[in-house]
């Protein structure tokens, strides 16, 4: 029996990992595995990128961890590197360990800006383990339910001459917290218009833009962020996965006017790992190799690459029913039911690939690091295929 506690849901399929590079893993034996899940979405620059292994170890042979009262150069500076890939050059940022806690402490900054008692989200987006949008209190949270508005074939912008549109109480409401594609991990893009009206109804009331790029930051959608699908201009981002490679790590930011308007006023957090040197060190330099590196265009890339190779399969196979993709951030729904996903997964595991899956849905997720190599994409492209060929289909 296992000493340790797992997340429910989840099959353990490997169980001797032993070391990684790029997106390789090996177990004792040497055997070697391609993973295209990024761990849980969280190495875009695939494990133990040379460059993020050495800023980690140099910053931890320094100083890894400080208090109240001293603070190291290195955090003011992956702050201003955050700020400014945001384009919030002038704002204030502060680092955590978690994308929970990164979006736990927007909503405290924008509560305690707001005038309105509501923040508004749509009902399918996740925010996290902990907190006031994971517990969305009606007290505290209006939830709209999107998905009636993804075949909207209205020409008008979202106005009042849309019941679902009309019924939102934006009255009421000071800030949207918007997910630009996750969705749950079903990986499901709101569209434009919609996003659009909401965020123009809520700046016009002088709310706020807070946004999760948790998951589709750094890179995952083809772009550095996802709200710039949405041509948003956030007033807080919060950020994490993919800022620490790997490593945990997370950031809240806020926009110059948001921090103005919270003033010098704090947000009581405690936690002991606010700002440390180490998440920050390695926040920069991940930050910096993605920009140096251009991985994003080379993410973009491998994204059209599987998505073409996916729609290939679709089409031949009969077995998908639907793809839906954005960048390196794609989700396979499989013909058939959850039995059927776990099958195929358990079958490319058998045969050198991982790939995530959502439980109890039919669905499987891809999404490796910008750094994924031409020949695994193809390579698991030729297996995949295979695999719902052999793989039964449900009755
Ligand atoms: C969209 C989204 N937001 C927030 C989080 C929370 O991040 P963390 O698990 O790092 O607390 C997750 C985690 O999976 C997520 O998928």
């Amino acid at each position: 029996m296992s000493s340790l506690y797992t997340y429910p849901g989840f099959e353990l399929l490997l169980h001797d990992i032993v070391r990684a590079e790029n997106c390789h893993v090996y177990d004792a034996q040497d055997r070697r595995w391609v993973d295209l899940e990024s761990g849980v979405w969280c190495t875009p620059l695939g494990h133990t990128h040379p460059r993020v292994v050495r800023a980690l170890v140099e910053q931890a042979s320094r100083i890894a961890h400080t208090g109240y009262a001293y603070t190291c150069a290195v955090v003011e500076e992956a702050a201003r590197e955050v700020l400014g890939l945001l384009g919030l050059d002038g704002g204030r940022c502060v680092f955590l360990c978690s994308g929970s806690e990164a979006i736990e402490y927007g909503v405290r900054i924008a509560q305690a800006v707001l005038e309105r008692p509501l923040l508004m989200t749509m009902s399918d987006s996740y925010f996290g383990a902990y907190g006031s949008a994971q517990r969305r209190h009606q007290d505290e949270w209006f939830s709209f339910d999107w998905l009636p508005c993804g075949d909207c074939q209205a020409d008008e912008t979202c106005g009042a001459t849309c019941p679902r549109f009309a019924a939102i109480p934006f009255e009421r409401i000071g800030g949207f917290l918007f997910e630009p594609g996750s969705s749950s991990g079903l990986v499901r893009f709101p569209p434009q218009k919609l996003i659009a009206s909401i965020a123009r109804a809520v700046t016009e009331a002088d709310g706020l833009i807070l946004v999760n790029e948790v998951t589709t930051g750094i890179g995952r959608t083809g772009r550095w962020f996802g709200f710039e699908h949405y041509g948003l201009a956030p007033d807080i981002v919060a950020l994490g996965k993919g800022l620490g490679n790997g490593y945990p790590v997370a950031v809240t930011a806020v926009a110059p006017a948001a921090a103005a308007r919270l003033g010098e006023r704090t947000i009581k957090y405690a936690q002991s790992h606010q700002n440390d040197p180490l998440g920050a060190a390695v926040a920069r330099e991940v930050l910096r190799t993605i920009r140096e590196e251009n991985w994003i265009e080379r993410g973009r890339e491998m994204g059209a690459l599987l998505l073409e190779g996916l729609e290939a399969i679709k089409a031949q196979s009969g077995r998908i029913r639907d793809l839906r993709a954005r960048g390196l951030m794609l989700a396979v729904e499989l013909e058939g039911d959850a039995e059927t996903a776990l099958e195929a997964q358990r079958e490319l595991v058998r045969r050198g690939f991982i790939v995530a899956r959502r439980p109890g849905l039919s669905v499987l997720r891809i999404d490796p690091a910008l750094t994924v190599e031409r020949a695994d994409v193809e390579a698991f492209l030729a297996t995949f295929e295979e695999v719902l060929r052999e793989i039964p289909a449900a009755s």
